[in-house]
């Protein structure tokens, strides 16, 4: 955490709200010369100007100083921007519709990124009525196991822990779910398009228009076409 408001976040906060120094200047009030001082490390802005500061940017105080900002619209409107967060010392599952700033046991967490399944962590989706059963195919000991599995869909999600005695499994309701998601204490976050994960002629996905919406969801969320 910074001490005090530094040159780098005012600048950061400034270019990210596309506001030049002499536009940021005139809302606080001050030369624009100041501003590229504060900017520059020449100096800082007096203990008067912090709350007009994070006014003008639409932040807490508190992100001004650590230099921790949270930037979510719309957080609501989309479960699928969800993330997760989770703590290395006792293992603490966190989900949040949006970004956060999260500490657990000290340490300020950071939203995990997934990785396609890998050949060590192998989802496998099968459709059991109306359900999906989700195994992953990994060990579960003590030292390295698969500590949940959730499922997202555009207005819910479900989060099932679980724990190195059980197995590495879980049952979600097949409505809605657009992306699956699983966790390995050792090697971190994974995700699957449970369409693609199971045999699409079977589950008659095949090129119907769910299926291309699918794909055209995934590709703006995730970047690129779909493995496969
Ligand atoms: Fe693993």
């Amino acid at each position: 955490m910074n001490q005090y408001v530094t040159g780098t976040v005012i600048k950061e906060l400034r270019e990210k709200n596309r506001m030049t120094q002499a536009q940021l200047a005139e809302k606080l009030g001050v030369s624009d010369k100041c501003v590229s001082k504060w900017e520059t490390f020449r100096g800082y802005p007096d203990i008067t100007l912090l709350e007009p500061i994070a006014d003008v940017f639409r932040i807490s105080i508190t992100e001004l100083l650590s230099g921790n900002t949270v930037h979510n619209e719309n957080v609501s409107a989309n479960m699928m921007k969800s993330e997760f967060y989770v703590c290395p010392v006792c293992g603490n599952v966190i989900h949040s519709m949006g970004e956060a700033a999260i500490h657990c046991h000290g340490i300020q967490l950071v939203p995990l990124e997934s990785e396609p399944a890998d050949e060590r962590h192998i989802g496998m989706i099968e459709r059991v009525e109306d359900e999906y059963y989700v195994r992953i195919d990994h060990s579960m000991t003590k030292e390295h196991y698969i500590s949940f599995v959730a499922e997202a869909s555009s207005d819910e999600m479900q989060l099932v822990k679980l724990y190195h005695e059980g197995n590495a499994e879980a049952h979600f309701k097949i409505r809605g779910v657009r992306r699956i998601f699983f966790y390995c204490n050792r090697d971190g976050l994974f995700s699957m398009d449970p369409v693609k994960g199971i045999d699409d002629r079977e589950s008659g996905y095949e090129n119907n228009r769910e299926r291309m919406e699918l794909e055209k969801t995934a590709d703006m969320l995730f970047g690129g076409k779909l493995p496969g």
